[in-house]
């Protein structure tokens, strides 16, 4: 299995096993996981799935240093007085001592308190006045606990990641963002590369997730012709191909399923793809986000990137 390294010095597994939505089905879901050979997990609070994922990790009886375990704080939880609670609630449900990876979900913060999509009079989404520098340097207190072992951020804009950056003490070691082959963001990958930041990315198959979906009117990207016929030379599929697209260019993967021989092949992904096919699959970046959360979150994401809704 191919891994990156962090600019924390730990090692990072390729691909990793995603976990939101079907809820009930995960526990089931990451033990099969783990059973097929994948060492790093993917949850978040907002989720639901912590539970259902440590459980499947401790029944695994896999030693817990040989698994790489990412949560993230949600919305609701960015005070600075709101975080280390918040971690301690994450692995309570867990059942673990620690996580290798711990994020700020989204850069937006919602109105404090236990209300996971707090409302305001109006029915929009209550937002509240918090940076998330502040909220990023209370996860960097964190670290020094070794209750998490490495920080970073999730769904950040450049503007934004950058002020992390210049404002950071422990520089972020991961920026998990949605990207596959129609949403490339080659440049952003760059910019990442340049201050040693490893991008992990998220919904790897881009609009596979019911949620995503656009009335089929554009096709499925695990579909799309140029990766089923560059999966013919190397006897894999469409959705093997994307994959293996992401660990070639130096990117950790979240591919999400509940389906055993789906889960089986989505791990047989990490395997190296001539220049040739590198370039073709470069030339079928349609710029397509799938997961904009603008509207309902109250706030406007992505701005200045590819494929953003404004
Ligand atoms: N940081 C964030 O804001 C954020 C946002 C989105 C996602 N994520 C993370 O990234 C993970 C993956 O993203 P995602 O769940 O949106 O979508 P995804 O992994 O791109 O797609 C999941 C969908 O693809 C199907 N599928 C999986 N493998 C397949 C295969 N080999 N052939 C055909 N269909 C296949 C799954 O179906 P079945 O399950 O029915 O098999 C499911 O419907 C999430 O679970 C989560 O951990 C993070």
């Amino acid at each position: 299995m191919t891994t990156f390294k962090l600019n924390t010095g730990a090692s990072i597994p390729a691909v990793g096993f995603g976990t939101w939505q079907d809820v009930g089905s995960q526990e089931k879901a990451v033990a099969e996981a783990l059973k097929a050979g994948y060492r790093h997990i993917d949850t978040a609070r907002i989720y639901g799935t912590e539970q259902a994922v440590g459980n499947a990790i401790r029944k695994s009886g896999i030693p817990r240093e040989e698994i790489f375990l990412t949560t993230k704080l949600w919305n609701n939880k960015h005070h600075p007085d709101d975080v280390e609670q918040a971690l301690k609630d994450s692995l309570n449900d867990l059942g673990l001592d620690y996580v290798d990876l711990y994020l700020i979900h989204w850069p937006v913060a919602f109105k404090r308190g236990e209300e996971k999509f707090p409302k305001g009079p109006d029915g929009k989404p209550a937002t509240e006045d918090i940076d998330y520098v502040d909220t990023y340097k209370a996860l960097e207190k964190l670290v020094s606990t070794g209750k998490v072992k490495a920080i970073g951020v999730s769904n950040f804009s450049k503007e934004e990641i950058q002020r992390v950056v210049d404002n950071a003490t422990i520089p972020p070691a991961v920026h998990q963002l949605e990207g596959h082959p129609w949403l490339q963001q080659r440049a952003f990958a760059d910019w990442h590369k340049k201050n040693g930041i490893h991008v992990t990315h998220y919904s790897p198959f881009g609009n596979q997730n019911e949620l995503y979906s656009r009335e089929g009117k554009i096709g499925r990207l695990i579909e799309d012709p140029v990766l089923v016929e560059i999966g013919k030379k190397y006897n894999k599929s469409g959705a093997q191909v994307a994959l293996a697209w992401a660990i070639n260019e130096g990117h950790s993967v979240l591919p999400k399923s509940k389906t055993p021989e789906r889960i089986r092949q989505n791990i047989e992904g990490d395997f190296k793809l001539d220049e040739e096919d590198l370039k073709k699959i470069r030339g079928i970046d349609r710029k397509l986000r799938f997961n904009d959360s603008s509207e309902d979150f109250g706030y406007q994401f992505f701005k200045g990137l590819d494929g953003a809704s404004a």
